[in-house]
């Protein structure tokens, strides 16, 4: 029978697989949401020393759970990468500089990195900078979780399905001076796509509340649960991956921290939230979006915070 081809398995290494982000995590990914639930992934669960001991119940629940994308699973050391990964998923901030040194070492050069551990955006650029011989187009930071925010409140705003409103942007930092942008967002509406701002009919709220909402909705989870994001860090990471390896439908883009080329006025070379469309496991930023003068001061600002955040973060690192 089993005449269908299975995909060759994915090698996944998750640091602070021992986390809070990670419990969550691990299992999305051993359940197929990210690879698909024909790719069997082979799980390299990494976190330091001390931690081994909470990590080895992870282990035990996850072979519990008996998923059956999970081909092979690996519980290891922060310090002992496993070489030749396909997919890493960071998530924890710490020693970003020795993360890319050992990428540069171990990974295969077409490891896609995903930086989650705060602040993310600086993370992801030192990681890469220390990883010189792996493209730095496959660094990236996450602001999914702030991309998933914002969709979630227009979605309860309009009354209708997170999934019928699309083309958020979230520009700049994950921080709360980032940008959400719902100026080129799409609603679908009792069977129609209509401009986000003709569906919500509320300019004020959109340039207002809205904006300090998402900006600030980390600092509600925290201290509401005493503790930050998990769950829904961890549901973004997972869409994060999930787009990359499985690219952006026609007409959509989503938000991811990418090293800025400069676009729309933004300060080259720093980690920069940008819509982007997926294909062939690349990313390209979406070009051309028309920018008022409202939507330009906000990037200005968040800019200026990515320019400062790497300037005293590369600082650090040549002491
Ligand atoms: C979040 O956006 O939920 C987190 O980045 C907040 C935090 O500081 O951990």
């Amino acid at each position: 029978h089993g005449k269908t081809k299975k995909a060759e398995p994915v090698k996944v290494c998750i640091t602070g697989a021992a986390g809070q982000i990670g419990y969550s995590l691990v299992y999305m990914v051993g359940s197929g949401a990210v690879f698909g639930t024909n790719t069997p992934v082979v799980l390299h669960l990494l976190d330091i020393a001390p931690m081994m001991g909470v990590l080895n119940g992870v282990c035990m629940e996850i072979s519990d759970c008996a998923l059956p994308c999970v081909r092979e699973l690996y519980l290891l050391m922060t310090q002992q990468l496993p070489s030749k990964i396909l997919m890493q998923l960071f998530l924890l901030g710490q020693c970003p500089a020795k993360k890319g040194q050992a990428l540069d070492q171990h990974a295969k050069k077409s490891v896609k990195v995903l930086v989650v551990g705060n602040p993310a955006n600086t993370n992801a650029l030192i990681c890469s900078k220390y990883a010189p011989s792996i493209p730095k187009e496959n660094f990236s930071a996450m602001t999914r979780l702030d991309h998933n925010r914002a969709q979630a409140q227009i979605s309860q705003r309009l009354g209708i399905p997170v999934a019928d409103v699309k083309n958020i942007i979230i520009w700049g930092n994950h921080s709360s001076t980032q940008f959400p942008d719902v100026s080129h967002a799409i609603a679908t509406v009792e069977g129609k796509d209509v401009p986000v701002y003709d569906a919500v009919k509320d300019s004020d709220w959109l340039k207002g509340d809205f904006i300090t909402t998402v900006q600030k909705r980390g600092a509600a989870v925290i201290q509401a649960r005493k503790l930050s994001s998990a769950m829904s860090a961890a549901k973004a990471a997972s869409d994060h991956m999930h787009d990359w390896w499985h690219s952006t439908p026609e007409g959509k883009f989503v938000s991811m921290g990418v090293f800025s080329d400069g676009s729309y006025n933004t300060p080259e070379g720093v980690m920069f939230s940008f819509p982007v469309t997926l294909k062939n496991k690349q990313w390209t930023i979406v070009q051309g979006l028309p920018i008022d003068q409202f939507a330009q001061g906000k990037l200005d600002i968040t800019g200026k915070e990515l320019c400062e955040e790497r300037d005293e973060a590369l600082a650090v690192c040549k002491e």
